[in-house]
């Protein structure tokens, strides 16, 4: 995954194209949909980022407003089981990729106590035709390190399925790439031009 980063960076930087397409030919999900070992390795990091950014998301935010997160691109919902860990009356719904949900659904029996799981939900699909919808303004949802490594055209594709989505329910949403001290440490000094798949933000649409 790492190799656009070494190999290709310059050229991307230089000419806008995609790092990870030039190295691995394709777009980044697209190539793990038919590469299931790597996908399986890609979310389990996601399972690991706590480690390096902390758990604000988790306790800098009042959860306990709402009954019920909608986690968009939520990998196998180990965001959203450290928020329910705090809040015991909210239940979460993760959306992603089918390959992923298929995984998600068995990956935490045995790890996480049957009250806590009997709260958490999975949806697959692709969060760039549509997305699960809200019921009312007790749904919130969290898109979390999900529209920072998009094109903007997608950004847009998703915004408006949450739009669509949301509508007439007056469901929040909240959308991050870590927290500030993690973005200040890591994403904006090592990864602002260029992140996993080598998107470059520059001029306007930097972060
Ligand atoms: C960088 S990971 C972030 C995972 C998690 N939200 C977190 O913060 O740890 C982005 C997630 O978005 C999912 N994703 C990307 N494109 C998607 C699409 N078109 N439809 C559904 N999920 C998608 C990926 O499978 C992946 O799990």
């Amino acid at each position: 995954m790492s190799r656009p980063w070494y190999e290709q960076l310059e050229q991307g930087v230089r000419s806008g194209e995609v790092p990870f397409q030039l190295s691995h030919g394709r777009e980044l999900y697209s190539y793990m949909d038919e590469h299931a070992e790597f996908d399986a390795l890609f979310a389990s990091a996601m399972d690991c980022v706590e480690a390096l950014t902390g758990d604000s998301f988790a306790t800098d935010f009042d959860w306990g407003r709402f009954d019920r997160i909608i986690d968009v691109g939520g990998s196998k919902g180990s965001k959203s089981l450290a928020i329910l860990k705090r809040y015991s009356h909210l239940t979460a719904l993760v959306f992603d990729r089918n390959q992923v949900i298929q995984a998600a659904a068995t990956n935490w029996a045995g790890k996480e106590s049957p009250d806590l799981l009997s709260r958490l939900t999975y949806q697959a699909g692709n969060m760039l035709e549509l997305v699960p919808a809200a019921k009312d303004d007790k749904d919130i949802y969290l898109l979390s390190a999900v529209l920072h490594s998009m094109r903007d055209g997608d950004c847009i594709k998703v915004l408006r399925n949450l739009a669509i989505a949301s509508a007439g329910t007056g469901a929040r949403t909240g959308d991050g790439i870590g927290n500030a001290g993690f973005e200040d440490r890591f994403f904006h000094r090592c990864f602002r031009h260029a992140d996993v798949h080598g998107y470059p933000r520059q001029g306007k649409n930097a972060y």
